[in-house]
């Protein structure tokens, strides 16, 4: 049974597990075309997931994640919570931007470029992808306030913000008036746990909510690859190998013990342990297929015991202080 939490202290309410739209569209998957992108989106849908995060950059081109993703939901659009981000390179698609997607100028363009394509007059939750280095975070901010008082965007995110960085949008946004960030999307699994070191600590001063990215480390924590073994189809095989090759079998191997000690699968361990984590507001993992879907879908629903935290703890090491 899907749950439902607040994003960080906003209003905004979304599912535990959230879709994650970076295979929409994506070569090489079952969900690159419409009616694969289509059955994920269902699937979702059915299962109870209101949060769906795209990008404008994702695809095989860049819109086209956007594009099947808005005719996919289609009528069913008022019902779910649309995340969408601006801020990676779109190769020209929005005009020149001379490294700056941060600035006023290109921010009005990228957000009107997203919303044809979505085929929506508003976006939920606006997230900026990356700080890029050349414009003040004031006119980022004084820009976005400008797309909620417009009333084209409900919500703003950032995503791969640094601990600083979030404390500097929080304070300029105090100063300014500005509608502040409520979420944080960064790379978070038991794998990879650097944003507790300064992430964590600073979202939950400031009442946000993390949206944390690879929730299933590109599916090394999924239990489908093995010290000798390598699915076919899936990700790690025909991409990103080095993931494989520099994998620690023998913490993977205590890992998979541990879910089977538990009578649980690894995704759900994956999962469950993210949404334990108090600061977390959705789990948002990509998918290929409806299968992957709605066993991710129904994956947050084991609580670990404070003795199964610990043990976890001891196989992936939280990072030092
Ligand atoms: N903000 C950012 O900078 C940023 C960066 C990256 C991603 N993201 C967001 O985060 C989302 C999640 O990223 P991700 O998709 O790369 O996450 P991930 O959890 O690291 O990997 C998901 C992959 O694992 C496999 N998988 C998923 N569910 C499975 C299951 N139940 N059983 C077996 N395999 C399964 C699928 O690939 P195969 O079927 O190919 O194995 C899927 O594409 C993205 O969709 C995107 O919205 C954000």
């Amino acid at each position: 049974m899907m749950t439902y939490r607040r994003l960080g202290t906003s209003g905004l309410s979304v599912s535990t597990v959230g879709l994650g739209c970076n295979n929409l569209g994506r070569a090489g998957t079952a969900s690159e075309s419409q009616e694969g992108t289509d059955a994920v989106v269902r699937a979702a849908i059915d299962a109870g997931i209101t949060l769906f995060d795209v990008a404008d950059m994702y695809g095989r081109e860049p819109g086209v994640s956007e594009a099947q993703l808005g005719k996919a939901l289609g009528s069913r659009r008022d019902d779910v919570v649309l995340a969408t981000k601006f801020g990676l390179d779109m190769g020209g698609v929005n005009g020149p931007d001379w490294n700056a997607r941060g600035s006023r100028r290109y921010i009005i363009r990228a957000a009107e470029a997203s919303l044809r394509r979505l085929g929506t007059d508003w976006i939920d939750l606006y997230q900026y992808h990356a700080p890029d280095t050349l414009t003040p975070i004031d006119e980022t901010l004084a820009a976005l306030d400008d797309l909620v008082t417009s009333g084209k965007v409900r919500y703003l995110g950032h995503s791969n913000f640094a601990g600083w960085q979030i404390a500097e949008a929080e304070f300029t946004a105090r100063d300014g008036g500005y509608t502040p960030f409520i979420s944080a999307q960064n790379p978070y699994n038991l794998l990879d746990r650097r944003l507790e070191r300064e992430v964590v600590p600073a979202v939950e001063a400031y009442g946000l909510g993390v949206l944390p990215y690879f929730p299933l480390a590109n599916g090394l924590l999924t239990g489908k690859y093995r010290r000798n073994e390598v699915p076919e189809g899936s990700r790690l095989t025909h991409s990103r190998q080095n993931v494989l090759e520099t994998a620690d079998w023998d913490q993977l191997e205590a890992y998979s013990a541990f879910a089977a000690g538990r009578g649980v699968s690894e995704v759900q361990v994956a999962f469950s342990w993210l949404a334990a984590q108090p600061s977390v507001g959705s789990v948002i993992a990509g998918a290929t297929t409806p299968e992957q879907v709605r066993q991710n879908a129904a994956a947050a629903d084991w609580t670990p015991s404070e003795e199964d935290l610990a043990e976890l703890d001891s196989i992936f090491p939280a990072p030092a202080a």
